[in-house]
Protein backbone atom coordinates (compact mmCIF):
# COMPACT_ATOMS: atom_id res chain seq x y z
CA UNK A 1 0.00 0.00 0.00
CA UNK A 2 1.53 3.72 -1.03
CA UNK A 3 0.68 5.65 1.99
CA UNK A 4 0.81 8.88 -0.21
CA UNK A 5 -2.40 11.44 0.43
CA UNK A 6 -3.76 8.18 2.48
CA UNK A 7 -6.35 9.81 5.33
CA UNK A 8 -5.40 8.81 8.69
CA UNK A 9 -7.05 9.17 11.90
CA UNK A 10 -4.37 7.84 14.39
CA UNK A 11 -5.20 7.69 17.94
CA UNK A 12 -2.98 7.91 20.53
CA UNK A 13 -0.84 10.24 18.76
CA UNK A 14 1.00 11.79 21.58
CA UNK A 15 2.15 8.60 23.17
CA UNK A 16 5.30 6.76 23.03
CA UNK A 17 4.82 5.01 20.29
CA UNK A 18 1.99 7.14 18.59
CA UNK A 19 4.21 9.97 17.85
CA UNK A 20 6.78 7.69 15.99
CA UNK A 21 4.02 6.61 14.17
CA UNK A 22 2.69 9.85 13.34
CA UNK A 23 6.03 10.71 12.64
CA UNK A 24 6.69 7.92 10.05
CA UNK A 25 3.33 8.01 8.20
CA UNK A 26 3.28 12.17 7.35
CA UNK A 27 7.17 10.86 6.04
CA UNK A 28 5.61 8.21 3.35
CA UNK A 29 3.25 11.62 2.64
CA UNK A 30 0.21 10.64 4.68
CA UNK A 31 -2.10 13.56 6.42
CA UNK A 32 -2.56 12.38 9.86
CA UNK A 33 -5.21 13.38 12.40
CA UNK A 34 -3.75 13.16 15.47
CA UNK A 35 -5.91 12.33 18.75
CA UNK A 36 -5.19 12.12 22.05
CA UNK A 37 -6.49 14.18 25.44
CA UNK A 38 -3.29 16.56 25.44
CA UNK A 39 -3.99 19.11 23.12
CA UNK A 40 -0.71 21.16 23.51
CA UNK A 41 1.58 17.71 23.30
CA UNK A 42 -0.51 17.18 19.65
CA UNK A 43 0.41 20.71 18.49
CA UNK A 44 3.93 20.14 19.19
CA UNK A 45 3.62 16.96 17.42
CA UNK A 46 1.94 18.50 14.13
CA UNK A 47 4.71 21.48 13.89
CA UNK A 48 7.36 19.17 14.62
CA UNK A 49 5.75 16.68 11.50
CA UNK A 50 5.28 20.20 9.44
CA UNK A 51 9.46 20.81 10.00
CA UNK A 52 10.69 17.43 9.56
CA UNK A 53 8.29 16.32 6.46
CA UNK A 54 6.31 19.14 4.83
CA UNK A 55 3.02 17.65 5.71
CA UNK A 56 -0.24 18.92 7.84
CA UNK A 57 -1.34 16.79 10.18
CA UNK A 58 -4.53 18.07 12.23
CA UNK A 59 -4.47 18.10 16.60
CA UNK A 60 -7.54 16.72 17.68
CA UNK A 61 -7.99 16.78 21.12
CA UNK A 62 -10.90 14.13 22.49
CA UNK A 63 -11.67 11.33 25.36
CA UNK A 64 -11.90 8.33 23.48
CA UNK A 65 -13.10 6.88 26.59
CA UNK A 66 -16.52 7.79 26.27
CA UNK A 67 -19.43 8.32 23.49
CA UNK A 68 -19.30 12.06 23.26
CA UNK A 69 -15.61 12.12 22.84
CA UNK A 70 -15.36 9.66 20.17
CA UNK A 71 -18.27 11.33 18.16
CA UNK A 72 -16.50 15.16 18.73
CA UNK A 73 -13.41 12.99 17.58
CA UNK A 74 -14.86 11.72 14.65
CA UNK A 75 -16.96 14.85 13.61
CA UNK A 76 -13.39 16.98 13.81
CA UNK A 77 -11.55 14.23 12.23
CA UNK A 78 -14.31 14.29 8.99
CA UNK A 79 -14.35 18.09 8.59
CA UNK A 80 -10.35 18.67 8.39
CA UNK A 81 -9.22 15.21 6.09
CA UNK A 82 -12.23 15.55 4.78
CA UNK A 83 -12.85 11.57 4.93
CA UNK A 84 -10.57 8.74 6.62
CA UNK A 85 -9.01 5.91 4.32
CA UNK A 86 -7.50 4.14 7.54
CA UNK A 87 -7.97 3.78 11.51
CA UNK A 88 -5.21 3.37 13.42
CA UNK A 89 -6.59 2.19 17.13
CA UNK A 90 -3.17 3.06 18.88
CA UNK A 91 -4.71 4.92 22.38
CA UNK A 92 -4.07 2.17 25.13
CA UNK A 93 -3.93 2.00 28.75
CA UNK A 94 -1.26 -0.19 30.53
CA UNK A 95 -1.83 -1.12 34.54
CA UNK A 96 0.73 -3.34 36.12
CA UNK A 97 -1.15 -4.35 39.22
CA UNK A 98 -2.08 -6.89 41.53
CA UNK A 99 -5.67 -8.18 40.67
CA UNK A 100 -7.53 -8.34 43.66
CA UNK A 101 -6.46 -4.67 44.44
CA UNK A 102 -6.55 -3.08 41.31
CA UNK A 103 -8.74 0.16 41.68
CA UNK A 104 -12.53 -0.94 39.60
CA UNK A 105 -12.05 2.60 38.13
CA UNK A 106 -9.06 1.71 36.85
CA UNK A 107 -10.13 -1.64 35.18
CA UNK A 108 -13.29 0.39 33.39
CA UNK A 109 -10.62 2.92 32.04
CA UNK A 110 -8.15 -0.04 30.53
CA UNK A 111 -11.82 -1.70 28.60
CA UNK A 112 -12.72 1.64 27.70
CA UNK A 113 -9.67 2.78 26.03
CA UNK A 114 -8.29 -0.40 24.87
CA UNK A 115 -11.43 -2.34 23.70
CA UNK A 116 -14.68 -0.22 23.45
CA UNK A 117 -12.90 2.99 21.66
CA UNK A 118 -11.24 0.78 18.83
CA UNK A 119 -14.16 -1.10 18.27
CA UNK A 120 -16.82 1.76 18.73
CA UNK A 121 -14.49 4.07 16.44
CA UNK A 122 -14.73 1.14 13.54
CA UNK A 123 -18.58 0.82 13.84
CA UNK A 124 -18.92 4.32 13.36
CA UNK A 125 -16.54 4.79 10.25
CA UNK A 126 -16.74 1.66 9.15
CA UNK A 127 -20.13 2.47 6.40
CA UNK A 128 -17.51 5.15 5.18
CA UNK A 129 -15.43 2.69 4.25
CA UNK A 130 -17.61 0.07 2.82
CA UNK A 131 -19.14 2.88 0.55
CA UNK A 132 -15.43 4.06 -0.53
CA UNK A 133 -14.67 0.28 -1.65
CA UNK A 134 -11.43 0.80 0.27
CA UNK A 135 -9.67 1.38 3.60
CA UNK A 136 -7.75 -0.25 6.27
CA UNK A 137 -8.58 -0.60 10.30
CA UNK A 138 -5.08 -1.09 12.25
CA UNK A 139 -5.87 -2.16 15.60
CA UNK A 140 -2.38 -1.78 18.09
CA UNK A 141 -2.61 -4.84 20.47
CA UNK A 142 0.42 -6.46 22.27
CA UNK A 143 2.08 -10.13 23.07
CA UNK A 144 0.25 -10.19 26.21
CA UNK A 145 -3.02 -10.14 23.95
CA UNK A 146 -2.01 -13.76 23.07
CA UNK A 147 0.11 -14.87 26.46
CA UNK A 148 -2.26 -14.07 29.63
CA UNK A 149 0.57 -12.06 32.03
CA UNK A 150 -0.28 -11.83 35.95
CA UNK A 151 -0.93 -8.45 37.12
CA UNK A 152 -1.74 -7.95 33.32
CA UNK A 153 -5.00 -9.70 33.82
CA UNK A 154 -7.35 -6.59 32.97
CA UNK A 155 -4.46 -5.04 30.23
CA UNK A 156 -4.19 -8.55 29.06
CA UNK A 157 -7.48 -9.56 28.55
CA UNK A 158 -8.14 -6.10 26.65
CA UNK A 159 -5.56 -7.12 24.38
CA UNK A 160 -7.15 -10.93 23.91
CA UNK A 161 -10.81 -9.02 22.61
CA UNK A 162 -9.11 -6.78 20.41
CA UNK A 163 -7.56 -9.74 18.83
CA UNK A 164 -10.75 -11.49 18.32
CA UNK A 165 -12.23 -8.70 17.15
CA UNK A 166 -9.92 -8.18 14.85
CA UNK A 167 -9.95 -11.54 13.50
CA UNK A 168 -13.65 -11.89 13.07
CA UNK A 169 -13.72 -8.57 11.23
CA UNK A 170 -11.14 -9.44 8.92
CA UNK A 171 -13.21 -12.44 8.18
CA UNK A 172 -16.45 -10.43 7.92
CA UNK A 173 -15.29 -7.69 5.58
CA UNK A 174 -13.48 -10.39 3.49
CA UNK A 175 -13.80 -9.10 -0.54
CA UNK A 176 -14.98 -5.63 0.37
CA UNK A 177 -11.36 -3.64 -0.40
CA UNK A 178 -11.64 -3.28 3.47
CA UNK A 179 -8.57 -4.84 5.54
CA UNK A 180 -8.74 -5.20 9.15
CA UNK A 181 -4.87 -5.81 10.78
CA UNK A 182 -3.85 -6.28 14.16
CA UNK A 183 0.01 -5.65 15.13
CA UNK A 184 1.17 -6.76 18.27
CA UNK A 185 4.31 -5.19 20.05
CA UNK A 186 6.20 -6.57 23.26
CA UNK A 187 7.10 -4.40 25.87
CA UNK A 188 8.01 -0.79 24.81
CA UNK A 189 10.21 1.83 26.94
CA UNK A 190 7.26 4.68 27.18
CA UNK A 191 5.06 6.52 29.59
CA UNK A 192 2.67 4.15 29.46
CA UNK A 193 4.98 2.20 31.89
CA UNK A 194 5.07 2.75 35.21
CA UNK A 195 8.51 2.89 37.76
CA UNK A 196 7.38 -0.90 38.81
CA UNK A 197 6.94 -2.01 35.11
CA UNK A 198 10.37 -1.04 34.68
CA UNK A 199 12.06 -2.36 37.91
CA UNK A 200 9.98 -5.76 36.88
CA UNK A 201 11.18 -5.46 33.32
CA UNK A 202 14.70 -5.51 34.19
CA UNK A 203 14.21 -8.53 37.52
CA UNK A 204 12.81 -10.54 35.05
CA UNK A 205 14.87 -9.75 31.72
CA UNK A 206 12.32 -8.82 29.97
CA UNK A 207 12.75 -7.19 26.27
CA UNK A 208 11.56 -3.68 26.05
CA UNK A 209 12.02 -2.19 22.50
CA UNK A 210 12.54 1.59 21.94
CA UNK A 211 9.54 3.14 20.33
CA UNK A 212 10.88 4.67 16.93
CA UNK A 213 11.58 0.86 16.32
CA UNK A 214 8.86 -0.36 17.15
CA UNK A 215 6.72 2.31 15.19
CA UNK A 216 8.71 1.45 11.48
CA UNK A 217 7.39 -2.26 12.05
CA UNK A 218 4.08 -1.36 12.56
CA UNK A 219 4.15 0.95 9.00
CA UNK A 220 6.74 -1.47 7.66
CA UNK A 221 3.41 -4.03 8.43
CA UNK A 222 0.70 -1.60 7.42
CA UNK A 223 2.75 -1.13 3.87
CA UNK A 224 2.70 -4.88 3.23
CA UNK A 225 -1.19 -4.86 4.50
CA UNK A 226 -0.17 -7.71 6.56
CA UNK A 227 -3.49 -9.12 8.69
CA UNK A 228 -1.25 -9.71 11.96
CA UNK A 229 2.04 -9.43 13.00
CA UNK A 230 3.92 -9.61 16.18
CA UNK A 231 7.31 -8.06 17.15
CA UNK A 232 10.51 -9.90 18.89
CA UNK A 233 12.03 -12.73 18.82
CA UNK A 234 11.40 -15.45 20.87
CA UNK A 235 8.38 -13.75 21.70
CA UNK A 236 6.44 -14.67 18.43
CA UNK A 237 7.59 -18.54 19.04
CA UNK A 238 6.16 -18.14 22.82
CA UNK A 239 2.51 -16.85 21.09
CA UNK A 240 2.87 -20.15 18.96
CA UNK A 241 3.45 -22.37 22.08
CA UNK A 242 0.87 -20.55 24.36
CA UNK A 243 -1.46 -21.55 21.77
CA UNK A 244 -1.35 -24.71 21.08
CA UNK A 245 0.66 -26.06 24.87
CA UNK A 246 -0.70 -23.73 27.43
CA UNK A 247 0.30 -25.77 30.29
CA UNK A 248 3.68 -25.95 29.40
CA UNK A 249 3.68 -22.25 29.32
CA UNK A 250 2.26 -21.94 32.86
CA UNK A 251 5.09 -23.72 34.22
CA UNK A 252 7.35 -21.28 32.29
CA UNK A 253 6.28 -18.43 33.85
CA UNK A 254 5.94 -19.87 37.17
CA UNK A 255 9.42 -18.36 38.74
CA UNK A 256 8.87 -15.29 36.27
CA UNK A 257 5.86 -14.74 38.29
CA UNK A 258 7.18 -14.92 41.79
CA UNK A 259 9.68 -12.16 40.84
CA UNK A 260 6.66 -10.18 38.89
CA UNK A 261 4.72 -10.55 42.59
CA UNK A 262 7.00 -8.76 44.15
CA UNK A 263 6.97 -5.33 41.90
CA UNK A 264 3.50 -5.56 41.20
CA UNK A 265 1.98 -2.42 43.29
CA UNK A 266 -1.21 -4.00 45.22
CA UNK A 267 -3.47 -1.03 46.87
N1 LIG B 1 4.44 0.44 25.95
C1 LIG B 1 4.34 -0.88 25.89
O1 LIG B 1 5.07 -1.62 26.60
C2 LIG B 1 3.40 -1.52 24.93
C3 LIG B 1 3.60 -2.88 24.60
C4 LIG B 1 2.72 -3.50 23.72
C5 LIG B 1 1.65 -2.78 23.21
N2 LIG B 1 1.47 -1.47 23.54
C6 LIG B 1 0.31 -0.77 23.01
O2 LIG B 1 0.74 0.27 22.18
C7 LIG B 1 -0.22 1.33 22.18
C8 LIG B 1 0.48 2.65 22.44
O3 LIG B 1 1.07 2.58 23.73
P1 LIG B 1 2.24 3.56 24.23
O4 LIG B 1 3.22 2.70 24.90
O5 LIG B 1 2.65 4.48 23.15
O6 LIG B 1 1.43 4.34 25.36
P2 LIG B 1 1.58 5.84 25.94
O7 LIG B 1 2.92 6.39 25.64
O8 LIG B 1 1.12 5.78 27.35
O9 LIG B 1 0.49 6.62 25.07
C9 LIG B 1 -0.87 6.33 25.23
C10 LIG B 1 -1.64 7.19 24.26
O10 LIG B 1 -3.05 6.88 24.39
C11 LIG B 1 -3.74 8.11 24.57
N3 LIG B 1 -4.93 7.90 25.41
C12 LIG B 1 -5.02 7.20 26.56
N4 LIG B 1 -6.26 7.27 27.05
C13 LIG B 1 -6.98 8.04 26.18
C14 LIG B 1 -8.32 8.48 26.13
N5 LIG B 1 -9.21 8.16 27.09
N6 LIG B 1 -8.71 9.26 25.10
C15 LIG B 1 -7.82 9.61 24.13
N7 LIG B 1 -6.54 9.21 24.11
C16 LIG B 1 -6.13 8.44 25.13
C17 LIG B 1 -2.74 9.03 25.25
O11 LIG B 1 -3.10 10.38 24.99
P3 LIG B 1 -3.17 11.51 26.14
O12 LIG B 1 -2.17 11.15 27.18
O13 LIG B 1 -2.89 12.77 25.39
O14 LIG B 1 -4.56 11.41 26.59
C18 LIG B 1 -1.47 8.67 24.52
O15 LIG B 1 -1.41 9.35 23.29
C19 LIG B 1 -1.25 0.94 23.24
O16 LIG B 1 -2.38 0.37 22.64
C20 LIG B 1 -0.52 -0.10 24.07
O17 LIG B 1 -1.41 -1.00 24.71
C21 LIG B 1 2.33 -0.82 24.37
Amino acid sequence: MNLKDKRILLTGASGGIGRHLALQLAGHGARVALIGRRLDALQTLAAEIKTDTGQDAYPVAADLGTHEGRKAALDEVRRSLGGVDMLINNAGVVDFHDFSEQDPAMIDRIYQTNLMAPVQLTRALLPELLEQGSGRIVNIGSTFGSIGFAYFAAYSSSKFALRGFSEALRRELDGSGVGVSYFAPRAVKTPANSAAVYQMAEATKMHMDEPQAVARFIVRSITKEKASAYFGWPEKLFVRINALLPGLVDGALRKQNRIMARFAPKS
